[in-house]
């Protein structure tokens, strides 16, 4: 039976109605039709669904919608300012040459977020490791870490959140 619930994605609240076993990833891109999370492997692996709830990176493929009522979550819509400016994650990304199919590339940037939000200046080790969860199938990651680690330079610059 569906049951009406209020979510706060990109600072806008969505009053959905949905199945209490329905997934965060599905009712953001069928619901809310925030088709920037990428559905990938559906199960937890690939981490192409990732998005920010308070913050922090989940995944959205193993979280139910219900559970996120009360929470703030970001997507990569969310990152982008209102003039239409980019967040410096993107920029970079896009900088960087760290886009090949983009299919990766939501989770990815919003995973590096959470990463830069907590230190703006990790080292090569630290961006490998934040970003073990996301798999990407085209780049070899060369790029995407040169890219987390310009944004990061960036963000301590120009105090970008
Ligand atoms: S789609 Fe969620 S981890 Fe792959
Ligand atoms: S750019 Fe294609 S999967 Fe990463």
């Amino acid at each position: 039976m569906k049951q009406l619930i209020a979510l706060t994605i990109n600072g806008r609240v969505f009053e959905l109605p949905v199945d209490p076993r329905d997934l965060l990833v599905d009712v953001i891109r069928k619901k809310a039709g925030l088709t920037g999370t990428k559905k990938g492997c559906g199960q937890g692996d690939c981490g192409a669904c990732t998005v920010l709830a308070d913050g922090s990176p989940v995944l959205s493929c193993l979280t139910l919608a219900v559970a996120c009522q009360g929470k703030k979550i970001t997507t990569i819509e969310g990152l982008v300012e209102n003039s239409g400016r980019l967040h410096p994650v993107q920029q970079a990304f896009v900088d960087h040459g760290a886009v090949q199919c983009g299919f990766c590339t939501p989770g990815m940037i919003l995973t590096a977020k959470a990463l830069l939000d907590k230190n703006p200046r990790p080292g090569e080790k630290e961006i490998k490791r934040g970003i073990s969860g996301n798999i990407c199938r085209c780049t070899g990651y060369k790029k995407i870490v040169e890219a987390i680690f310009a944004a990061g330079e960036a963000i301590a610059k120009e105090g970008v959140k």
